[in-house]
């Protein structure tokens, strides 16, 4: 299954808009609704493609142009769909002086991704992070909920494979 065609499935669902559509008609007359609706629709498609962006602008009365502004400004809005599992790999000072980097490219190596993306099977995404709060464990990441510290490459195969 490719990427394109889970976009396709995620939008072709005519109830999800229908969802949508119940959404903007509550938010409509409030103000700052945008930001609200746009996490709501992520929560519906999973992510942001042009098709919803295009009904919200419509349905809100909203240039599209400042809907496509902030999705791509801000960091948790996904113009793909994401991965079922995050991978967060720190990249916070104590990390990075432990060694992250090289996690990270071994991450890289095994995911054939880079930071930002997802696989093509829409299993992992992965993302660098700040600091985790457990510099204590550095390099640390985290799957989903999952905390992995004293990381080294040798074992990030072993951690993937357990998902
Ligand atoms: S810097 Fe990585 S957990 Fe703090």
């Amino acid at each position: 299954m490719t990427v394109k065609d889970v976009r396709r499935d995620t939008v072709d669902i005519p109830e999800n808009f229908e969802r949508l559509r119940e959404v903007i008609e509550e938010y409509r007359d409030k103000k700052g609704a945008l930001i609200p609706v746009l996490q709501k629709a992520q929560d519906i498609f999973g992510y942001l493609p042009l098709e919803v962006q295009r009904f919200i602008a419509e349905g809100l009365d909203v240039p599209l142009q400042k809907i496509f502004g902030i999705v791509t400004f801000y960091a948790q809005f996904y113009l793909e769909p994401k991965g079922d599992h995050t991978i967060g790999l720190c990249m916070g000072t104590a990390c990075y002086v432990r060694g992250s980097q090289v996690i990270l490219e071994k991450i890289k190596e095994e995911l054939g991704i880079d930071v930002g993306q997802t696989t093509e099977d829409l299993k992992f995404t992965l993302e660098a992070t700040r600091c985790l709060g457990c510099c204590g464990l550095a390099p640390v990441m985290m799957i989903d909920d999952d905390v992995y510290g004293r990381l080294t490459p040798d074992r990030i195969p072993e951690i993937l494979k357990k998902y």
